[in-house]
C-alpha cells in the first residue's frame, strides 16, 4: 500500500528546504506520496485563511505531515499557527531529539545523544484565564496540569526509551514549588515509571537539569517534563549541539503526527539558497521511524553524519559556503 503524506512548502526559506529535503527522500525511495497543502502566508495571500481547510481534512486524511516553518502574521489578531495545528489535532507529544554531528560549531562535537518529550497541550501554555487587572498592575493565568495529560506523555516517554533501546528517562519538574501543578505531574511520573521496571528513572529539578545539561549532557538520555519546562530545555538542547540549523521536532498525537524543523522562516536568508536543510531533513528522518521505515532513516541520518564529517557542500550556518540545494545533492550521493 503506498503512504500519502501532506507537504506544507511554507513561508520564508521553507520551500527550499523542502525542495532539497524532497530530494533527497526521492532518492532514498521511500515510496511515499506527496500531497502538497498550502499553510501560512502563502495560504493567506491564495484563500484568505492561515489554515484552510483543505489543509487540515489533507493532514486528517494522510495522518502525518512534514512542514516547513510557516509566518504567522503579528497583529491583526491571528493566532499561531503552530500552536493551531497542536490543538486541532491534540498533538501532545513534542519530541526532539539533539545528538552531536562533527564538524559543527557546537561545544560539544561528541557524547551528546538525548531526547526531549515536551508536553504539547496543558501546563503554563493551556491559556486559560489569562486576565490583567483593570488598574493594568496585575495579571494572572491558569497553569492546568491534569493526570490524563501526564500520564500519556510521560507513558510516550517510557515507550519511546523502550523502543529505541535508551536506558534512561529523567523526569524534569519544579514540584518543591509549584506543589500542585508540577505535584501533581511528578505523582503521575513516577506511578507510571513504576511500569517500566526495565528503564531506569531519575528525577531532576529544572533548574538543576539546565546545569547539568550544559555541565555534563552526556548523562542525560530521555527527559520528559511539563509544557513550558520543555519549551526552554528543547532549545537549550539545540543550543549543545551545533543550533537550529540541525535540530528537528515531532509533535505526535493519536491520530496526527506533524514533522518538522525546530526553526522558523529565516526572513534574512530566505530566497538566497543559503539555508541548512538538515533540520528537515532530520525532521524527515523521524517520520520515516514513525512510518516504520526505520532502516530508511538510519540510512538518512548516516548521510548526514557522513556529509558533516566530510564538510561536503555545507551552509553558512555551519562555516561552510554551500547552497541548499548543493548540500542536499552531497547527503544523497551518500545515502
Ligand atoms: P528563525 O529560526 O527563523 O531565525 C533565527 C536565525 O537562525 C536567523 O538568523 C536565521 O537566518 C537562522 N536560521 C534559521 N534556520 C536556519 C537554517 N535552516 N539554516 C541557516 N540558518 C538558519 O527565527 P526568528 O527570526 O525568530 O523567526 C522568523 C519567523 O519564523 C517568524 O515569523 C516566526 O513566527 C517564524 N517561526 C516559525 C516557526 C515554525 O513554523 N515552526 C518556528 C519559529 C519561528
Ligand atoms: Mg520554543
Amino acid at each position: 500500500m503506498t503512504q500519502t503524506i501532506t507537504v506544507i512548502r511554507g513561508d520564508g526559506i521553507g520551500p527550499e528546504i523542502m525542495e532539497a529535503t524532497l530530494h533527497v527522500l526521492d532518492a532514498l525511495d521511500t515510496g511515499l506520496q506527496y500531497e502538497f497543502a498550502e499553510a501560512g502566508l502563502v495560504a493567506l495571500e491564495q484563500s484568505g485563511e492561515l489554515l484552510p481547510a483543505a489543509t487540515m481534512d489533507s493532514i486528517r486524511k494522510n495522518r502525518v505531515a512534514l512542514k516547513s516553518p510557516l509566518t504567522t502574521p503579528v497583529g491583526g489578531g491571528f493566532s499561531s499557527i503552530n500552536v493551531e495545528l497542536r490543538k486541532r489535532f491534540d498533538l501532545y507529544a513534542n519530541v526532539r531529539p539533539a545528538k552531536s554531528f562533527p564538524n559543527t560549531k557546537s561545544r560539544f562535537d561528541s557524547g551528546v545523544d538525548l531526547v526531549t518529550v515536551r508536553e504539547n497541550t496543558e501546563g503554563a501554555y493551556s491559556a486559560e484565564g489569562q486576565a490583567v487587572s483593570e488598574d493594568g498592575e496585575t495579571a494572572t493565568s491558569i497553569t492546568r496540569t491534569t493526570r490524563r495529560g501526564s500520564e500519556r506523555i510521560v507513558r510516550y516517554a517510557f515507550e519511546l526509551a523502550r523502543k529505541t533501546g535508551r536506558k534512561k528517562v529523567t523526569v524534569v519538574h519544579k514540584a518543591n514549588i509549584l506543589k500542585s501543578t508540577s505535584g501533581l505531574f511528578l505523582k503521575t511520573a513516577r506511578e507510571v515509571a513504576a511500569e517500566y521496571p526495565d528503564i531506569a528513572c531519575e528525577e531532576m529539578i529544572v533548574d538543576n537539569c539546565c546545569m547539568q545539561l550544559v555541565m555534563r549532557p552526556e548523562q542525560f538520555d530521555v527527559i520528559v517534563t511539563t509544557n513550558l519546562f520543555g519549551d526552554i530545555i528543547s532549545d537549550l538542547c539545540a543550543g549543545l549541539i551545533g543550533g537550529l540549523g540541525l535540530t528537528p521536532g515531532a509533535n505526535i498525537g493519536t491520530d496526527a503526527a506533524i514533522f518538522e524543523a525546530v526553526h522558523g522562516t529565516a526572513p534574512d536568508i530566505a530566497g538566497q539558497g543559503k539555508a541548512n536543510p538538515c533540520a528537515l531533513l532530520l525532521g524527515a528522518a523521524q517520520m520515516l521511524d514513525h512510518l516504520g521505515m526505520a532502516d530508511k532513516a538510519t540510512r538518512l541520518r548516516g548521510a548526514i553524519v557522513a556529509t558533516l564529517e566530510a564538510r561536503d557542500g555545507v551552509t553558512g550556518d555551519l562555516g561552510g559556503s554551500g547552497t541548499t540545494m548543493g548540500f542536499a545533492k552531497a547527503i544523497a550521493s551518500r545515502l
